[in-house]
């Protein structure tokens, strides 16, 4: 087993904001605790994260389909949900020197992990996760609404919905990609833990009796997914929930987890959820949330199966995994060793030196490049150095403009991994470079 090197987070965590990746919240202000901004690199690698789960759990199948629901969302959702009752942990605060503390995370019940003090605890109070603001300009009962904890709900309320317009039978899936809030007591570990982040969830409604199969098949499908885009196997595992671990509505979940610096820590839930979320929508609404056969005339009340995977979490896996250091000659290089398909930029034009006499050219292939690819274009500095900053920021391909590109046309492709050089004809350059990035 690999095991956690604590130096590693702070080195990403350094690289994210040298580099534009992750920016603490209103940095100007003091910081905004445990929240994050994503800059122009974090902003292009966070949408590939979703992208390459968009592009395998919709694009690639014909079994689901997709949706962007509201964040915001009246009490009843989360009544029915079981949000209202059962989403909170248990708080505790010290009376000797006023912290809070979150009671099933203390290493010793009667002990204040802040003071040290023993019997100052008071009795634990149920906190609710959710983030409950007002809608409309009239405060009170009645325009209570809350920011989702979950994109989950989205697609159980919108059942019906799909159901009678999309032509889809179980088994069928929606996914939906977007912003969840939860008012976490213990945020941290970078984007790790936040108050708001962003979720990837597929609900898969599947016939009853074929529930564990599926359950089973989405296990597999989506340890594979991170596989496939670069975490190596010994830093990724499933691990099956005990008994006492399972959510209210779980009849069976096991979570994708990662080797974190500091330990193994989820990074997506695959839980059967049974019939429970249609069922009390059902029972809550008054609507009939059912599938029902016109053919057989079978009625039944579908199970579902939900992959709910974490996209700001699982992109800060994909850079830990990816940071690397390696000596080249008497130097350290650092390196991102990211899958294409997450790499920020795909590749980066250079031209040699930034004489007049090199640019038109070297603009003339970026704009070539352009349409196809995300590219970033950089004229200064020493090319070794700006390789090296291409490296740290894991763009797959350098292409170099220099002297003889004026004369011969081609330009030199240099690959981030090998540091190998080709030299490329420009008309066979968009060819070349999609069959080498096989996205
Ligand atoms: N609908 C089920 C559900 O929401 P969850 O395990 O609570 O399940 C799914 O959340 C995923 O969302 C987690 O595995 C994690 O990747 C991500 N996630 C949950 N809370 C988070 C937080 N406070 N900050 C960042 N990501 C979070």
């Amino acid at each position: 087993m690999a095991s956690p090197d604590s130096t590693l987070f702070d080195k990403v965590v350094n690289l994210c904001k040298r580099r534009s990746f992750v920016f603490p919240s209103a940095e100007i202000y003091g910081g905004f605790r445990s929240t994050y901004d994503y800059g122009p690199l974090g902003v292009l690698m966070l949408r590939n994260v979703k992208d390459a789960w968009w592009r395998s759990m919709v694009q690639l199948r014909s079994d689901v389909v997709g949706l962007d629901a509201a964040i915001l969302s009246p009490p009843q959702v989360w009544e029915a949900s079981g949000h209202l009752e059962n989403f909170s942990d248990p708080l505790v605060d010290c009376t000797e020197c006023k912290t809070r503390h979150r009671e099933d995370q203390l290493e010793d019940p009667n002990i204040c992990p802040a003071c040290g003090k023993s019997g100052t605890f008071t009795e634990a109070r149920a906190f609710n996760l959710m983030f409950k603001t007002q809608a409309g300009p009239v405060e009170g009962a009645g325009a209570d609404v809350y920011l989702r904890p979950e994109t989950a709900q989205g697609m159980f309320i919108n059942f019906k919905n799909i159901l009678e317009t999309s032509r889809k039978k179980p088994p069928f899936g929606i996914a939906q990609v977007g912003k969840s809030f939860r008012n976490e007591i213990t945020p941290g570990n970078f984007v790790f833990r936040t108050r708001e982040f962003e979720q990837m969830e597929l609900e898969f409604f599947v016939p009853p009796e074929d529930a564990n199969e599926w359950y089973e098949y989405w296990m597999q499908e989506r340890h594979q997914w991170y596989l496939d885009l670069g975490i190596p196997e010994e830093q990724i595992r499933m691990r099956p929930h005990d008994e006492d671990e399972l959510s209210h509505y779980s009849s069976g979940t096991s979570d994708v987890e990662f080797l974190f610096p500091w330990g193994w820590g989820e990074l997506e839930g695959i839980a059967n959820r049974g019939d429970f979320d249609l069922l009390q929508h059902a029972k809550h609404s008054g609507q009939k949330l059912e599938y029902f056969d016109q053919g057989t005339g079978e009625r039944y009340v579908p199970h579902c199966i939900e992959p709910a995977a974490g996209a700001t979490r699982s992109m800060m896996a994909f850079l830990m995994a990816a940071y690397d250091e390696e000596q080249v000659n008497d130097d350290t290089r650092t390196v991102l060793r990211l899958h294409p398909r997450l790499a920020p930029y795909k590749i980066a034009v250079l031209p040699l030196s930034k004489k007049d006499t090199l640019l038109p050219k070297a603009e003339e292939v970026l704009h070539m490049l352009q349409p196809h690819f995300m590219c970033d274009y950089d004229i200064t500095q020493a090319i070794g150095k700006r390789y090296r900053r291409q490296d740290e920021i894991g763009t797959p391909y350098c292409v170099t403009i220099d002297f003889d590109s004026l004369e011969d046309d081609a330009v030199t492709v240099r690959e981030r991994d090998s540091m190998e050089q080709t030299r490329v004809s420009t008309n066979e350059l968009v060819g070349y470079l999609t069959e080498q990035l096989a996205l």
